[in-house]
């Protein structure tokens, strides 16, 4: 079949596409259009045949009702019997929106497209090509996400010509979605009403209108022996090809264990996908990187979820790692879907912290000018088994100055460079934890513990590696003293980064 693509504008209707797309949908055909939350698969809700179709283009299973959706707030009562007093109150302040009811149903509503259920779910939503739609084809479109089951949900009129071109009579392009996540549906057929979905409506927002709600209890745990109350929410929805993992902990350790797993990854040679947030972007070396949105701002990134996973799709990834989000407002619907998408796979982010007793290699000497440095961008040639923050710092740095001359030439005859460095007091932020701080001499150890009064992660670097042929100090030397200084510290952060390697378990 021909699929055919009109292209929309929801501020300036054209009245014959519309009359078009509701003709096809009059006569029992599929026409898929925008919502303000997601792109539906249209079809004649109170048709049985219409509702084959539409499981048929999806490769749903027919268990799995549809919304029906509608355009005036008096044809609720044609399909739906025993309405609750507080169905008014919600209606007047989130209909038209993203907002999906269900209730009893009516006996007009045929079982094909309730998946067989004595209710029905209904949604008005706001979208002015949606409402136009909806009266042209007589007042009741079904419509599911267009999607494929099992993909993401489309929010652009080309994800739903991605999965269903040739499937369906008509797509009509309103441009990007605004929500990007499906409505939230609220079953008002038990007291108090149940969310049986998260999104763009919150809890709290319905508290606000009607007092009490409850929640499925089953949508954010994980291993719920219970089955989800909508029958569409047990299904691994949202599933993107690639393994799908999301990192928890507070978000300073998200950044790090992901670049942990990145770094591994990349040394492995294998490709993975990291999904990132703006305030996050700039920390990821290494692997596919995808911004998701900003954490200022969560409407941004429920925007864009489904997007960047179909765009993972096209990226041979094997895995993608995703920071977590905030489980608050519309933070519970992003998570909700989110762990859905990963078949509820997840890994602490301090557990992966764990894996690794250093994150930091602080070399320490007297003016941080010249051999700390020099030992600290030896270091950094080397590709090691796991990430380290690199750097250098002296006990007595009067103000920053840039490294040695001859330090810098004798670096630059062996292919380094100390250009960028500038030299750095050592002061109390630099004893981290996570943090390994060797110290050119002993003297210079002592220095450290008796000030700070730190005992662990101290050591000089002879001392470190087990080998005790001494740095010497070049300084006010000529070039060869540096040379020689240089042979000796290239030796020592061999072994380093052998012993380094070595504290590195091998099956992680
Ligand atoms: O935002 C939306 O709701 C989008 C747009 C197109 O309106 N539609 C949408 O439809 O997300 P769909 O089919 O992908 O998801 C409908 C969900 C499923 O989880 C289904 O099981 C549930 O609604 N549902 C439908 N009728 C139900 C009923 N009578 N009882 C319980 N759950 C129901
Ligand atoms: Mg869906």
């Amino acid at each position: 079949m021909e699929t055919k693509i009109r292209k929309i504008d929801k501020n300036e209707i054209d009245e014959d596409i519309i009359q078009e797309a509701g003709k096809i949908l009059k006569e029992g055909g599929l026409v898929a259009f925008p919502t303000e939350t997601v792109y539906g698969l249209g079809a004649h809700a109170l048709k049985e045949e219409a509702a084959l179709k539409t499981y048929a283009a999806k490769g749903r299973p027919s268990d799995n009702p549809l919304i029906v959706h509608i355009a005036d707030y008096e044809d609720l009562q044609k399909i739906a019997v025993n309405i609750p007093p507080e169905t008014d109150a919600l209606a007047a302040h989130f209909w038209p929106g993203p907002l999906t009811l269900i209730f009893e149903k009516s006996a007009v509503v045929p079982y094909g497209t309730t998946g067989g259920l004595d209710t029905v779910a209904v949604r008005m939503p706001e979208n002015a090509a949606a409402r136009g739609l909806i009266r042209a084809a007589g007042g009741f479109v079904s419509a599911p996400s267009a999607n494929t089951s099992g993909r993401p949900s489309p929010t652009t009129a080309e994800h739903v010509a991605e999965d269903l071109d040739g499937k369906i009579d008509m797509i009509l392009d309103g441009g990007p979605v605004e929500i990007g996540l499906e409505s939230t549906i609220l079953d008002m057929t038990v007291q108090p009403p149940m969310i049986l979905r998260p999104g763009a409506i919150t809890g709290e927002m319905f508290e606000k209108v009607i007092g009490e709600v409850s929640m499925d209890e089953t949508l954010l745990g994980d291993e719920s022996e219970k089955a989800p109350k909508a029958p569409g929410m047990k299904y691994r929805h949202y599933a993107p090809k690639a393994k799908l993992i999301i990192v928890e902990g507070d978000l300073r350790e998200e950044i790090l264990a992901v670049r942990q797993l990145a770094y591994a990854a990349k040394r492995e040679g294998r490709k993975i996908g990291i999904i990132a947030t703006d305030e996050t972007l700039p920390f990821y070396k290494y692997g596919v990187v995808k911004n998701i949105g900003t954490r200022e701002n969560e409407k941004t990134i429920a925007r864009n979820l489904y997007k960047v996973l179909r765009e993972f799709d096209d990226e041979d990834v094997e895995v993608i790692y995703s920071e977590s989000f905030a489980v608050q407002g519309m933070g519970k619907a992003i998570m909700n879907r989110l762990e859905k998408a990963a078949g509820h796979l997840r890994i602490s982010a301090a557990a992966v912290a764990k894996q690794q007793k250093y994150r930091r290699v602080t070399f320490v000497s007297g003016s941080d000018s010249a051999r700390a440095p020099m030992a600290a961008e030896i270091l950094r040639h080397y590709e090691l088994k796991q990430e380290y923050v690199i750097d250098s710092r002296g006990l007595v740095v009067l103000f920053p100055e840039p490294a040695n001359q001859k330090a810098e030439a004798i670096m630059k005859s062996a292919q380094m460079t100390l250009q960028d460095h500038v030299s750095r007091q050592f002061d109390e932020e630099n004893l981290q934890d996570d943090a390994l701080i060797l110290t050119i001499d002993e003297n210079q150890k002592n220095k450290i513990l008796s000030e700070y009064g730190q005992t662990e992660n101290v050591y000089t670097l002879n001392e470190f590696v087990g080998d005790d042929t001494q740095i010497p100090e070049p300084y006010g030397k000529p070039l060869t003293a540096y040379g020689e200084c240089f042979e000796v510290l290239s030796a020592l952060v061999r072994m380093l980064a052998e012993k380094l390697d070595s504290l590195v378990e091998e099956e992680q």
